[in-house]
């Protein structure tokens, strides 16, 4: 199908890119690069403490894909979105980190005439096909590119340069699209060849997109903003947009996307400007204050506190560390010197400890932990006599009749800044880093023990915070709110007795962020908020960087036995502009709203969003740490409707029936916003199987119908998370205003939904073949995205109907959930799930043995499968576990790394094919269907086909007698002569995919295979 000329409301009612193909993989890789790159991504300069960002490559996608029409080439529409997302071939080759040069392009692809491509100075080269780029005379040449080569057809050859990678490899050494400001050059004519546009840049293939469809340049917008990732990328697209957000801190953000990082070079002198003033000034009246000073004139660069208290044992005050190393980098190491007079530690600060005496100062703190997870405790010696005290005895804590936990820590009162003298739990400043001059003249740090001068500097701001207290608080210039209690914010209460919000915050870091905050403006007030985040009582010190760690480094509050507290020369880099690139301003109008969902006012054409579903994070609780500083006196240059709370009866948490309804009324507002035509994609973390049915009912309520759904994986290895592996992937579901109210029903329903499973996922895995069949071809879906394709393609007839067997499915939808009843869009998806998987048939196994294969069988046949084509990650065997609803999954991973699954092999089966009763490994009897666990299946392949194969080839890997593998496979297999063909098929099956796996392993297959067929019955 031609596209209709690309003129007002021609592509009115053209389904969308998104209906049909998604880069999904590449789109993974991408947007796992960028989530890697931390610091380095475009808006988390502007507050990294915000959690949950959505990478801006996966909304890129998201804004095209709405916007941009799909014609009936589903493979060629694929290749244009590529182009446009910066994942072509020639793309790629603008984006490595170092261009090679016309002649070293000559020198390395081997051309057929390479005069079609260069000039050459001096021209007295022989003629086509006689050059040799290893003569010295050839090399000696001056090679150009020829003037009248494209720069499309240069960067094609190029690519040629690139290593023969995999895609998810091949990105790690080269920049991100958004960084590199002529990525996108080379695609423009044949974009607009395909749409019949004229566009030189986004914002002018927006602009005619956006007349083709809506008539008008789109409206944008996100209701649940967040930091702005999605609503920056479609700004910086060149939509006119709308972000609102119920937290002020989401608007903060957003605010600065827009008109900090996103402002025009003008605009963005004066912003760098106005940070540099409010640095320099900060400066000028931190010094002329004489704090960070001491008697020799060197400035302060850190201060080293850490919390205190007295073991109950011996009397003594213990300073709490949970390591003694200060700086792992410079050898330096703290020696707690006994003052037996006193009953206290001198803390004597040493340089010159060896790697051993590093490693030793990392276990020998005062606070340790007995294992992983052990009940943190206070140990230290006196005359040679250990003392152990639990931490949780320290504070006294004990149960309350509510079983929550309370102790007798003293609750902090409103003026209180430090610790009282009579306080459980003392604070201590226990080392100074210092700016000095070394002998060669050179600023060097140094790193000293705590003298009476520091101290009496100490008590001076102190008493000088206190002094000031009232008169700041009065300003707005430090916060004056209780901390309001919750799931995140009880810690800081209970573990330290904190109950306002400036608690959080050391005298020193209360006086410089006042003095930051009496003059911040909108556009330093990112800034601001970030100081807050890497300058209080919960910042730790990390010694292996020399650096003060930030409050948010995960979504807690968590309290910290010792924590940084920065001096001016760590300030000032924090009150720098954010970095900026060439391709970061936003062209159209942009508006940030501070707004519950449900009172969502703008007109929009194209919504993506993000909901708050099941988070993790508590933004409604986190960020009054922030909301505390600025909502007395909000910053000048903001918009003055913001409201400055997180209003916490109006956010929109968990998953239960309150979370349904609450999102049904708004994304119902939402929708009847939507302007004819217009796109919504909800993006949500993909979780459980049964948040689809979830998902069915708030689209349906809210008058929307699903038309597709697309999975896109990020996953890292993050020590923080429980076992070590941290999977996250994001499910977009694209919809539209439901306009008819059709009638279904279910049994003729079951008929529809087969066919529109099967058409999904043939159209997908039709665009696979294609692309398999390009030179150095590789999969553009997986098996996750045909899975998807069932369920989407579930949803998508499902929402068309308004009632189902006579029932009004828009009431049944906000009826709350029944616990233990299936309701029948549960039945319905679980049914679509099945044909979905049914067609997910591993290559090289017939469908007859997949149709009778039981779901631990699947998802080995199919981990297998993966491996051999090295898509073993955790998050695909979690997704495939999940598809088949196998419960202990990781039974069948010999590694469960993040990025590198590894499956159990015959050569080390473990559990995997005991029988629960029988620990020895060789199985008899006859073949039962497995128990069925309480929500899913076993993953244990005992008493199976599979399981059967599996133990003779570990009998054909221990080199038994080739008669005796078959007589137990005999007797595993019962009845066997029925059995045998599968048999057989599986070990053949498995000879090829562990070929590349585990050579040794296919050539036992091999052998199987071999007695299996000689084999007389
Ligand atoms: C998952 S986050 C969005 C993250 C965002 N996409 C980003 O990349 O940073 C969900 C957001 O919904 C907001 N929220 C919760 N309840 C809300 C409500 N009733 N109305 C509007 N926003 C709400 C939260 O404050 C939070 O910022």
């Amino acid at each position: 199908m031609k596209l209709p000329p690309c003129q007002p409301l021609a592509w009115k009612d053209l389904p969308a890119l998104l209906d049909r193909v998604l880069p999904s993989q590449k789109l993974s890789h991408e947007a796992h690069k960028e989530r890697q790159a931390g610091s380095g991504q475009t808006l988390t300069s502007l507050g990294s403490y915000w959690k949950g960002r959505k990478p801006l490559i996966l909304n890129k996608a998201c804004v095209l894909g709405c916007l941009l029409p799909a014609t009936d080439d589903p493979f060629r529409d694929l290749e244009i979105f590529e182009l446009l997302m910066g994942m072509d071939r020639a793309s790629l080759a603008a984006r490595v980190k170092k261009r090679p040069t016309a002649k070293e392009v000559f020198l390395n692809v081997p051309l057929a005439n390479p005069r079609d491509w260069f000039e050459f100075e001096p021209d007295v080269l022989p003629g086509p096909g006689m050059l040799d780029p290893k003569d010295p005379a050839v090399r000696s040449l001056k090679v150009r590119w020829r003037g009248d080569v494209g720069l499309a057809d240069r960067r094609r050859l190029e690519a040629k340069l690139l290593p023969d990678k995999p895609y998810g490899e091949l990105i790690w050494d080269l920049y991100r699209p958004e960084e590199v400001p002529d990525v996108h050059d080379h695609i423009w004519d044949e974009v607009n060849d395909h749409y019949g546009t004229s566009a030189r840049s986004f914002p002018e293939l927006v602009e005619q997109a956006g007349v083709a469809r809506f008539g008008r340049r789109p409206m944008f917008a996100d209701p649940f903003c967040g930091s702005g990732q999605i609503p920056y990328e479609a700004a910086r697209l060149g939509c006119d947009v709308y972000a609102a957000d119920l937290n002020p801190i989401a608007c903060l953000l957003t605010w600065g996307a827009f008109h900090v990082v996103g402002a025009p070079p003008e605009e963005r002198a004066r912003v760098e400007e106005e940070h540099r003033r409010l640095a320099e000034e900060v400066r000028r009246e931190l010094l002329s204050l004489g704090f960070e000073t001491d008697s020799r004139g060197r400035q302060a660069k850190t201060f080293l506190y850490c919390v205190e208290a007295r073991c109950p044992q011996t009397g003594w005050a213990v300073p709490l560390l949970l390591s003694r190393v200060i700086s792992q980098m410079d050898g330096v190491v703290a020696e707690l010197v006994p003052d037996p007079e006193r009953r206290r530690y001198r803390v004597a600060v040493r340089y010159g400890a060896t790697p051993q005496e590093l490693e030793e100062a990392k276990r020998t703190g005062t606070v340790r932990q007995d294992g992983r997870g052990g009940a943190p405790y206070l140990y230290h010696e006196v005359g040679g006599v250990p003392h152990r005290t639990r931490i949780a005895d320290l504070r006294g804590d004990y149960r309350g009749p509510k079983g929550e936990t309370l102790n007798n820590l003293r609750p902090w009162e409103r003026d209180d800044v430090a610790p009282r003298p009579d306080d459980l739990l003392q604070e201590r400043l226990y080392c100074v880093e210092w700016l000095e001059q070394g002998p060669d003249g050179r600023t060097r740090t140094v790193f000293e023990e705590v003298r009476d001068e520091d101290l009496e500097r100490e008590e001076a701001v102190r008493r000088h915070v206190e002094e000031h207290l009232e008169e700041w608080r009065a300003r707005g210039w430090l916060p004056d709110m209780r901390i309001q209690p919750g799931a995140n914010t009880t810690q800081p209460v209970r573990e330290r007795g904190w109950t306002h919000w400036h608690h959080l915050f050391c005298p020193r870091q209360l006086l410089t962020a006042a003095l930051v905050r009496k003059r911040c403006t909108a556009s330093t007030a990112c800034a601001f908020a970030n100081l807050l985040n890497w300058n209080s009582r919960l910042a730790g010190w990390d010694p292996s960087r020399n650096n003060v760690q930030q409050t948010f480094y995960n979504q807690a509050l968590n309290t910290m036995y010792n924590f940084g507290c920065r001096a001016l020369p760590r300030v000032e880099s924090l009150l720098e502009a954010p970095r900026q690139r060439p391709a970061d301003p936003v062209g159209g109008a942009c508006r940030v709203v501070s707004r519950p969902v449900a009172e969502t006012d703008q007109p929009a054409d194209l919504v993506v969003t993000d909901p708050p579903y099941g988070d993790a994070v508590h933004y409604e609780e986190i960020y009054d740490y922030f909301i505390a500083w600025l909502k007395d006196s909000p910053p000048a240059g903001l918009p003055e409707d913001w409201v400055w709370d997180s209003r916490r009866p109006l956010a929109i948490t968990g998953e239960d029936d309150r979370f349904r309804l609450a999102m049904v009324e708004g994304m119902e507002r939402v929708a009847s916003l939507l302007s004819e035509g217009g796109r919504v994609v909800i993006q949500f973390t993909h979780q459980s199987a049964g948040v689809w049915a979830q998902l069915a009912n708030i689209v349906w309520a809210s008058g929307l119908q699903v038309d597709s759904a697309w999975y896109v994986a990020t996953e890292a290895d993050n020590a923080l998370q429980a076992g070590g592996s941290y999977v996250q992937g994001t499910v977009l579901l694209t919809c539209r205003k439901r306009t008819q109210d059709l009638e279904g029903l279910s049994n003729l329903l079951e008929y529809e939904l087969e066919e529109e499973v099967r058409r999904q996922v043939e159209t997908l895995a039709g665009v696979n073949e294609q692309a398999l069949k390009r030179p150095g071809g590789h999969s553009v879906f997986e098996d996750p995205d045909l899975q998807l394709a069932g369920y989407a393609a579930a949803l998508s007839v499902l929402t068309r109907y308004r009632t189902i067997d006579g029932r009004d499915m828009v009431a049944e939808a906000r009826r709350p959930a029944v616990a233990g009843r299936a309701s029948l869009v549960d039945q319905m998806m679980e049914f679509a799930v099945s044909l979905a998987n049914n067609l997910l048939v591993p290559r090289g196994l017939s469908a007859e043995v997949w149709g009778e294969a039981n779901p631990a069988e699947r998802l080995y046949l199919k981990l297998v499968d993966l491996e051999s084509r090295r898509l073993n990650t955790l998050d695909t065997a979690q997704n495939m576990a999940k598809a088949f609803r196998v419960e202990d999954y990781r039974l069948q991973l010999a590694s469960a790394k993040s990025n590198d699954t590894r499956v159990r092999l015959p050569s080390s089966l473990g559990k995997l094919v005991a029988r629960p009763d029988a620990p020895a490994p060789a199985a008899k009897g006859r073949r039962k269907t497995a128990a069925k666990g309480p929500t899913g299946h076993p993953a244990t392949l005992a008493e199976t086909d599979v399981g059967a194969v599996l133990l003779a080839l570990a009998e054909v890997l221990k080199e038994t007698n080739g008669d005796l593998v078959l007589e137990h496979l005999m007797q595993n297999a019962s009845p066997y002569p029925r059995r045998k063909p599968r048999l057989l098929a599986i070990a053949e099956y498995l000879e090829t995919t562990y070929r590349p796996i585990k050579q040794e392993c296919a050539n036992a297959a091999n052998v199987l295979v071999g007695l299996l067929r000689n084999q007389r019955l």
